[in-house]
């Protein structure tokens, strides 16, 4: 069961609505940016903009709130993993008027550049002038004057809890960069769809209030009093001319834009009432909620017990919430094992993402050791697939590879835990949307099984088994795959006995040194008694890019285990030291493996 702290943070997703509640939309949407129209504050701006550009301390622009008027306002309380989502069509096509919709309904930071940027222009700020030219033109604004506005408002704290709505960013495909390369990704990238005709009417009628900044157009949705008539104005941009020039701008970067978003991108056609337009939004972004909420709870954020967070190193502080205990007890229940695959997946994907290519994952607790018991393998699967679809999500064509029978004649076969592994993972659920066979392929280890689509590999417990050695098979696919990742979950490459009992030894040198090439971004395993299964003693962690941490297991006063730590080191600690930091010696003394504590030598 989850503990209360992480229930509540999931139960706290659902969103309330209080039609009769005074509203805060105006709290929540970007239209409120205020440019200071002072020269001196805005050059303090500009300066600031740069650095957050090169991921320095975030600038805090001088904002200020506008009223939009709204009836009702729903609250959205906080989740962990708040929304983030991207809206995108030609000019006109309706992105402002189902923001604001979207901004009452989820309370998202609305981030408009149009409107950032028109703000600046009346401002008469240094920005608004140099933008102003581009602008009345129909023309883009210069990408880093652009991408230095959004980030700075992306990396304010009001974005990252209430989540965010990108209006008219990215436009290029060089902005969309700038935000891949600064690990900033929507959820989902709406586009919405309408006829090239009906946009130039819509944008030549369009009219806004500069009070509450709403949208009017003279024969759609005219303004409601006469009051509100009389003070509209109409963008400069907004002549027939000026739109076919922005359009035919938006045409020549929308398809580089959407290859960055292809999986997350969601068409909607913009061409009917803007409710029904609305309806469609919704329930989209509701799913990508929902969604969401369902990766958390898979990510099983199990806040265990406080008193070891504060032993342990602040290089894992951010991320890492505690060992679960009662590991002895199997099968594991869902939050332990989801504890373990949000682990091994926050390790893997900061290799990846660090550039790292060869990798390997090591996790030896009872319910992922198919050594104790072959069922187990059915964890080990669940393992893969949260690694894979996590990299499926991110627009990756993954490839899971399991060995295929080996050697010839009476001696062909495979080791006895892969038996039937590919078919379990040929019928898993992986998900509605289609993600196999897409994102998603299904193959065995060898050169042959690498296709140029493929962007990563993971590779099911590779082992050599009786007499036949895997390695040569693994080399071919390493070198076909490039540069490409390849991540070894469970490895097992060591050099085994033949069936005639005798050790191969052509080539064993080298097979050994290439099985040791690949770099351990994850590695979990129990300390025992050497000989026994119980009790556990302790555990070794190592997770990328953090060295290895050795916690002792202890009983609290109330009989309630957990774990200590006990050192960290910068690799793996051999049994000496281990020992030796169970026995709470000093590094540098005198290492002797044997003793009372020599039983660790047992789990290498
Ligand atoms: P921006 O303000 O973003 O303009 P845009 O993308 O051209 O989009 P619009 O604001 O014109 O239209 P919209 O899709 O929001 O439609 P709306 O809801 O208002 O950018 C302006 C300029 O800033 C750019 O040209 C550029 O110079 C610069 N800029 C901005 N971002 C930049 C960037 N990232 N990089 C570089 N430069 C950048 O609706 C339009 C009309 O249609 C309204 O009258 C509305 O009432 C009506 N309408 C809306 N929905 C419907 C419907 N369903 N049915 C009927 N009518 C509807």
């Amino acid at each position: 069961m989850l503990p209360a702290a992480s229930l509540s943070c999931l139960q706290s997703t659902n969103i309330n609505i209080h039609p009769t509640a005074p509203s805060l939309s105006s709290s929540l949407s970007s239209s409120s940016y205020q440019p200071s129209s002072s020269s001196s504050l805005h050059n303090r701006r500009l300066v600031s903009f740069t650095t957050i550009i090169h991921g320095n301390t975030p600038l805090t622009p001088t904002t200020t709130t506008k009223p939009k008027g709204h009836s009702h306002t729903v609250i959205c309380a906080s989740t962990n993993e708040p929304l983030k989502v991207m809206i995108s069509g030609a000019p006109a096509s309706g992105k402002g008027t189902q923001c604001e919709l979207i901004v009452q309904k989820f309370g998202l930071l609305h981030i408009s550049t149009g409107d950032l940027l028109r703000a600046e222009v009346s401002a008469g700020t240094e920005i608004g002038n140099k933008a102003k030219e581009f602008m009345n033109a129909g023309q883009l604004v210069p990408d880093e004057i652009v991408t230095a506005m959004v980030t700075a408002r992306l990396s304010r704290e009001d974005a990252k809890e209430k989540g965010w709505l990108l209006d008219g960013y990215p436009r290029s495909f060089a902005q969309a960069q700038s935000l891949e390369k600064l690990k900033i990704r929507p959820d989902v990238y709406v586009v919405l769809e309408v006829p090239d005709v009906i946009l130039i009417d819509r944008c030549v009628g369009r009219r806004l209030d500069p009070v509450t900044r709403k949208i009017y157009h003279v024969k759609s949705f005219p303004p409601e009093t006469e009051e509100i008539k009389a003070r509209l104005v109409t963008r400069p941009d907004d002549t027939e001319e000026k739109v076919k020039s922005r359009l035919e701008i938006y045409k020549q970067n929308a398809k580089a834009i959407s290859s960055t978003y292809s999986n997350i991108m969601k068409k909607i056609d913009g061409n009917r009432q803007k409710d029904m337009v609305f309806k469609d939004i919704e329930s989209l972004l509701s799913q990508t909620q929902n969604d969401n909420m369902k990766s958390m709870e898979l990510a099983g954020k199990l806040v265990l017990d406080s008193d070891n967070r504060s032993n342990l190193p602040s290089s894992s502080k951010d991320n890492w919430i505690g060992i679960p205990t009662r590991l002895n007890n199997i099968p594991h229940s869902r939050e332990i094992r989801n504890y373990f695959y949000y682990d091994v997946l926050q390790a893997t994907q900061g290799a990846v993402n660090d550039g790292r290519s060869r990798l390997k994952v090591e996790i030896n607790i009872p319910e992922l050791n198919p050594e104790m018991d072959v069922y187990r393998i059915g964890t080990l699967m669940e393992l893969v697939r949260v690694i894979a679809l996590s990299f499926a999500d991110d627009g990756k064509v993954v490839k899971v590879c399991v060995q295929g029978s080996m050697g010839e004649g009476a001696l062909a076969g495979m080791p006895l835990q892969l038996a039937g592994t590919r078919k379990i993972l040929e019928f898993m659920d992986w998900g509605d949307y289609g993600a196999k066979d897409t994102f998603i392929k299904i193959g065995s280890i060898g050169g042959k099984e690498v296709e140029e689509q493929d962007d990563l590999f993971i590779l099911v417990a590779p082992q050599n088994a009786v007499g036949n050695c895997i390695i040569d098979d693994l080399r071919a696919m390493t070198e076909a795959a490039g540069k490409r990742p390849v991540i070894l979950i469970n490895p097992k490459l060591k050099d085994l006995p033949g069936s005639s009992g005798v050790m191969q030894t052509m080539g064993r040198d080298k097979r050994l040194e290439y099985a040791a090439s690949f770099e351990s971004c994850y590695f979990f395993r129990l300390l025992y008694y050497m000989g026994t299964q119980y009790p556990i003693m302790g555990a070794l962690r190592m997770t990328y890019p953090y060295g290895c941490e050795l916690y002792k297991r202890v009983d609290g006063p109330s009989g309630k285990e957990k774990y200590v730590i006990l050192s960290t080191f910068p690799k793996r600690p051999n049994i000496d030291e281990i020992n030796d930091a169970f026995e709470g010696k000093p590094r540098d003394q005198a290492k002797k493996a044997s003793g009372f504590w020599a039983f660790l030598s047992g789990v290498f």
